[in-house]
């Protein structure tokens, strides 16, 4: 495994590969589980040439705490990586991402107006700044991303089709616990009295899941019972449940979509913040 640390140094990797060979990117802001591990699994099933970043990305931190106790392991990140086969790990600083302040505002296509969009403005184009680096400066020809994190996969498949880049993004499924809680970096922040609490989340969608099946309850009403049913764990408070079209994001009031149906759930279990969804069409 080649680890890059500038510039320079990934720019000499990527020309010392093959100039037919077709490179993989999973992108990350490391503190690296098994969640990201599958990522780039994966990844080999498309090309046998895998680029990971690690990168945490300030600019799509809307609250500069949540940056501050970020996990950083970029050692146990390394080693992970190189057990899995990673071809290179690129390790930029920020200066490397952003020589200049980034000023660009991405088309988003509405697809930030909800779940996420509103309670963390600018996160979504924070992203966008970061990943458009990311493919100008890796040229991939496959990038990976995750469903744990639903929306933001959206919106980089719109951006990626809006600008035409050149890059087939590949979905990957959620990882989870063998209790159910989505595997996330933020995780480890959990102590252990929330750590118990958690995987009420999971057990709270797949409720829903099963009770939107039966499609005798309106999506409204399904909303209510999981929150309810999230909230009576003291250790957890909903911020938002939402049920929405699987494309185009917006909320749904009946079960005839064509596209699919997604819930997404945030949850705090005290100050840490965790998402997850599921299909419930
Ligand atoms: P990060 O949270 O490190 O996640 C990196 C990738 O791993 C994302 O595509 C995310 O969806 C995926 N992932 C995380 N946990 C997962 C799980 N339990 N199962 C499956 N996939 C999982 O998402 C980001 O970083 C950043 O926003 C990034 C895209 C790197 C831009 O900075």
């Amino acid at each position: 495994m080649i680890i890059c640390s500038s510039l320079s140094d990934l720019e000499q990797a990527i020309s010392s590969l093959s100039n037919d060979c077709k490179i993989g990117l999973v992108p990350t802001m490391g503190a690296l589980h098994q969640g990201h591990i599958s990522l780039v699994k994966t990844a080999f099933k498309y090309t046998d040439t895998v680029i990971v970043s690690i990168f945490v990305n300030p600019v799509q931190f809307n609250n500069p705490d949540d940056l501050k106790r970020y996990p950083r392991t970029v050692e146990a990140d390394c080693r992970l990586l190189e057990d899995a086969g990673t071809t290179i790990v690129f390790i930029p600083s920020v200066e490397d991402i952003y020589p200049e302040p980034d000023n660009r505002v991405f088309d988003l296509g509405g697809l930030d107006s909800v779940g996420e969009g509103p309670r963390r403005p600018g996160h979504f184009n924070g992203v966008a700044k970061v990943v458009t680096r990311l493919f100008d400066l890796t040229k991939p020809t496959y990038a990976f991303f995750g469903e744990k994190d639903f929306q933001q996969l959206a919106i980089i498949r719109f951006f990626t089709r809006q600008l035409g880049y050149p890059v087939e993004i590949i979905p990957c499924p959620i990882f989870r616990e063998d209790d159910g809680l989505a595997m996330s970096s933020r995780n480890t922040l959990l102590d252990s009295e929330q750590r118990n609490a958690a995987p009420a989340i999971y057990k709270a969608l797949s409720n829903a899941s099963r009770l939107a099946d039966q499609r005798e309850l309106s999506p409204k009403e399904l909303i209510g019972i999981t929150v309810r049913e999230i909230n009576s764990n003291p250790y957890l408070n909903s911020e938002y449940v939402e049920i929405v079209n699987s494309l185009t994001l917006q909320p749904v009031t009946g079960w005839d979509e064509a596209a699919g149906i997604q819930m997404w759930v945030a949850v705090f279990a005290g100050e840490i913040r965790l998402i997850d969804n599921i299909k419930l069409k």
